[in-house]
């Protein structure tokens, strides 16, 4: 059996009673094997002495551990037989914390570059106003994404973000939908993030994330700086809200409402696959090239994903040819 041994973050701790005996169940941090790897996540389990053991591991201070590797629900596990606090500085723990690549000051630059390119003059300046929020402009390009699942870095919402823009601005004219919406609503859609969720190591909950959650506080944020702007009109603020609040698509993925336009419908497909896909790609591959997903109970082809054996056919063009410049 395989063994796991190394320095590591404490990300997520909880402590089980189960039937079988109390038991802490651990996500651990490691960092990737090469120094340019990001950080990789391990589900970790102790089951002795977990009394003594739990009061003494912190959520984001690093530990020494030691362990056997299982399968438990597909998914690779540590079974842990060793477990050490560790006293380390700040930057030894920043170690841990996986970031983004997309550097922060270029990448809210192109944001607002965007915003400069919307044609209609009060959703621009509410775009410009939204980003120059003190708030938003010192939140916005260290935030995370998400906990886990996708984008869960330093830095993943701002790339979430340019990465479904980029998207919707390719889109946009195919489906004929309205760009200037489109590029506002996928830019809003998760902003309440800022505030949900510390970009500190662990991506905790914060209090107001638990009271009120993403959409709520940036449908919040969004009345906050229209208020700012003389005469914007209600009616955009209304379908700027209605973004915020019908981007998860589906009632039971916590939106309070379906997307009721077609540029709604767009940032929560947008939104909907840059998630996915994301998440394909952090799934380490088995030896026989297989992953498992275990949010969506799926089996990953990692194999099937090697570009270098995939053929391209230059799509852009053929695209262009059929809708016109
Ligand atoms: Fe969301
Ligand atoms: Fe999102």
């Amino acid at each position: 059996m395989a063994s796991k041994k190394g320095v590591a973050l404490v990300k997520t701790k909880t402590l089980n009673e189960g039937k079988n005996g109390p038991s802490l169940f651990l996500t651990l941090t490691f960092r990737g094997d090469r120094k340019e790897d990001p950080p990789v996540d391990y589900p970790a389990r102790l089951w002795e002495n977990t009394g003594a053991v739990d009061p003494a591991i912190k959520v984001g201070s690093l530990v020494m551990v030691e362990g056997q590797l299982v399968l438990y629900n597909n998914e690779q596990q540590i079974r842990l037989s060793r477990i050490e606090p560790l006293k380390a500085s700040e930057e030894e723990i920043a170690a841990f914390i996986p970031k983004s690549r997309v550097e922060a000051s270029s990448g809210m630059a192109r944001l607002r570059e965007y915003m400069d390119s919307l044609a209609d003059p009060q959703l621009r300046a509410f775009g410009i106003e939204i980003l120059a929020d003190p708030e938003v402009a010192q939140l916005f390009p260290r935030a995370p994404a998400a906990k886990r699942n996708h984008h869960a870095m330093v830095g993943g919402l701002l790339e979430h973000t340019l990465e479904i823009m980029a998207m919707g601005d390719a889109v946009a004219p195919i489906l004929s939908l309205n760009r200037d919406l489109l590029l506002l609503g996928l830019f809003l859609h998760d902003i309440g993030k800022c505030w949900e969720i510390s970009p500190s190591a662990g991506f905790s909950y914060t209090d107001e994330g638990r009271l009120v959650g993403h959409m709520a506080l940036g449908v919040e944020k969004c009345t906050q700086v229209a208020r700012r702007l003389p005469e914007f009109p209600e009616r955009y603020l209304r379908l700027l809200h209605h973004f915020i609040l019908a981007h998860h698509g589906e009632l039971e993925y916590g939106s309070p409402l379906l997307p009721a336009t077609p540029e709604a419908m767009a940032v929560h497909m947008l939104d909907n696959l840059s998630g996915q896909v994301f998440a394909m790609r952090q799934v380490a591959a088995g030896p026989d090239g297989w992953g498992y997903e275990k949010n969506r109970g799926a089996f990953i082809y990692k194999e099937g994903s090697d570009l270098s054996r995939l053929d391209h056919t230059p799509l852009g063009k053929g695209i262009r040819k059929v809708f016109g410049p």
